[in-house]
């Protein structure tokens, strides 16, 4: 089938960055939403994104008119009727979308396909609304659409045979990656992406760490885009909790129930950039702490060579009183510290990378000690991320779980290593994808963080899954790729 003409309902965060790259592609966009308030603010989501590619010389203004020009914007769904494809990008709520689809399934041709950008709604049950269910699939894009190379491309039972193949050709012609796969809530980017997002958010509630060292701790220590309350403010925080709802039916797995601290900013109306305002007010913006003056200190324990010699180049001095201790893998730090003649003087210290120290403050330590710990570390020239004395400290913590989980959605059959990698890297802008994570950390290491995580929470999803754990005892290094 050719698609040459696609309806786009619903221009808000998603839909008119989805209009953008059909138009870019060169297909006729009919643009369609709710109302006119809705639609002029449609409008300027299309105009501003493509002025602002003029404005960073990717685009010339012939050719942002041409663009602008294949968009025609609408409130009445009516105009759907000749289109060869509609996807929708309404809220992320089943109702909504069922009622959308039965009504599309009157308006438009027996032959368009209908597609939705849900992000972990049940695209079987948004098909059996209709009297086309064959025809009826997920086009999953990611934000922002003109630049995200992934969609997902979500088959159910009872898709027509073909269809999936056309739409991930279409995907193709889009200039997009396609990964097909079948219908489970957040299929493989939301299914992996979001439960972490959400750690974060419960790891903020508790106490454990900050907003912005939990956001540098990722962003500057593991090298992701962005950390999880930036990403969480892009995504728009009710669409976060509505996935999560979601996810949480199906799975009941605690950690999948939405943070409490998303509901209370969702009904605050603090719904991240959308609104203005989510866990930031405006951009995040880099901490600038103060500079130690003086400081004795010691350094022990893994990884204490470097960090000595990093804080001895900065012209400080080892004391021989343990002000700071390197996290041994095995055990929490207040086990050392109450060996300690004075243990208010001991700060866990866990090197991320070679910008980022995690500094894990005991139920003993200091504030003066705490303190001390952080400028020391900005005079090695590393970013502080003060957290509690937690197993994993914030890193390990949020990123374990989640490369355990890509085990588990590749232990289940439901994607290829290669496919989730693939899906990571594209539909988020991970610097590698979690199977490629996982062999560079050392799957030994992964393991071991997984137990002590599980010790601590006896959390069932943090032991490690069997294949992982078998791997590990069986001295293998690496995933078995086809
Ligand atoms: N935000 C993301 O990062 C992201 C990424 C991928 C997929 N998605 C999915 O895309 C969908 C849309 O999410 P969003 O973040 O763009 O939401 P949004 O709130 O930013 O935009 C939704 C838009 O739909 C419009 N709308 C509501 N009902 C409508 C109707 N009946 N007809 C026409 N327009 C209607 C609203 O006016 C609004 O502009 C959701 O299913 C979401 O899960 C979101």
């Amino acid at each position: 089938m050719a698609f040459e003409r696609v309806g786009v309902v619903g221009l808000g965060t998603m839909g008119a960055g989805i209009a953008e790259v059909f138009a870019r592609a060169g297909l006729r966009v009919i643009g369609v939403e709710a109302d006119a308030e809705a639609l002029a603010r449609g409008r300027g989501h299309l105009e501003r994104s493509t002025a602002r590619a003029v404005d960073k010389g990717r685009l010339t203004r012939e050719r942002q008119a041409e663009i602008l020009g294949r968009v025609t914007l609408t409130t009445s769904r009516a105009d759907l009727r000749d289109a060869d494809l509609v996807i929708e990008a309404i809220p992320e709520v089943l109702r909504y979308k069922v009622s959308l689809f039965e009504e599309l399934d009157r308006i438009c041709k027996p032959e368009t396909v209908l597609a939705t950008n849900t992000s972990s709604l049940s695209i079987t049950a948004i098909a059996a609304a209709t009297g086309r269910p064959g025809r009826v699939v997920g086009m999953h894009f990611f934000n922002p659409a003109p630049v995200m190379k992934l969609v997902e491309v979500v088959g159910t039972v009872v898709t027509a045979p073909g269809v999936l193949q056309e739409i991930s050709e279409l995907a193709g012609r889009l200039g997009k990656t396609a990964v097909a796969v079948g219908d489970r809530a957040g299929f493989v980017v939301n299914r992996l992406l979001l439960p972490y997002l959400n750690h974060a958010a419960v790891l903020a509630d508790q106490g454990v760490a900050g907003r912005d060292g939990i956001d540098a701790a990722m962003r500057l220590g593991v090298g992701l885009p962005m950390g999880p309350f930036a990403l969480l403010d892009l995504i728009g925080l009710d669409t976060a909790y509505e996935v999560m709802g979601v996810l949480f039916d199906e799975t009941r797995d605690r950690r999948h129930a939405p943070a409490p601290l998303l509901r209370e900013l969702v009904t605050a109306g603090l719904l991240g950039r959308k609104s203005g305002r989510g866990f930031y007010d405006g951009e995040p913006r880099e901490e600038q702490g103060p500079r130690a003056e003086s400081a004795t200190f010691d350094v022990v324990g893994p990884g204490a060579e470097e960090l000595t010699d990093r804080l001895l180049a900065a012209g400080f001095k080892p004391s021989g009183d343990p002000a700071v201790v390197l996290r041994p893998a095995d055990r929490p730090v207040i086990e050392h510290a109450v060996r300690l003649q004075d243990p208010s003087t001991m700060v866990g210290v866990h090197l991320v990378g070679d910008r980022v120290a995690e500094l894990a403050a005991t139920a003993l330590t200091s504030d003066a000690a705490a303190r001390a710990a952080r400028d020391l570390m900005r005079v090695a020239g590393l970013t502080p991320v003060p957290c509690k004395d937690r197993a994993g400290f914030v890193v390990d913590a949020l990123l374990y779980p989640y490369l355990n989980d890509a085990v588990r959605m590749y232990e289940s059959g439901y994607a290829s290593i290669d496919d989730i990698d693939v899906a990571m890297r594209l539909g988020c802008g991970y610097p590698s994808g979690p199977f490629e994570m996982l062999e560079s950390l050392g799957l030994a290491r992964v393991r071991e963080g997984l137990r002590a995580l599980y010790a601590e929470h006896r959390e069932p999803s943090y032991a490690p899954v069997p294949l992982l754990d078998q791997l590990v005892t069986a001295g293998v290094s690496g995933f078995p790729r086809r």
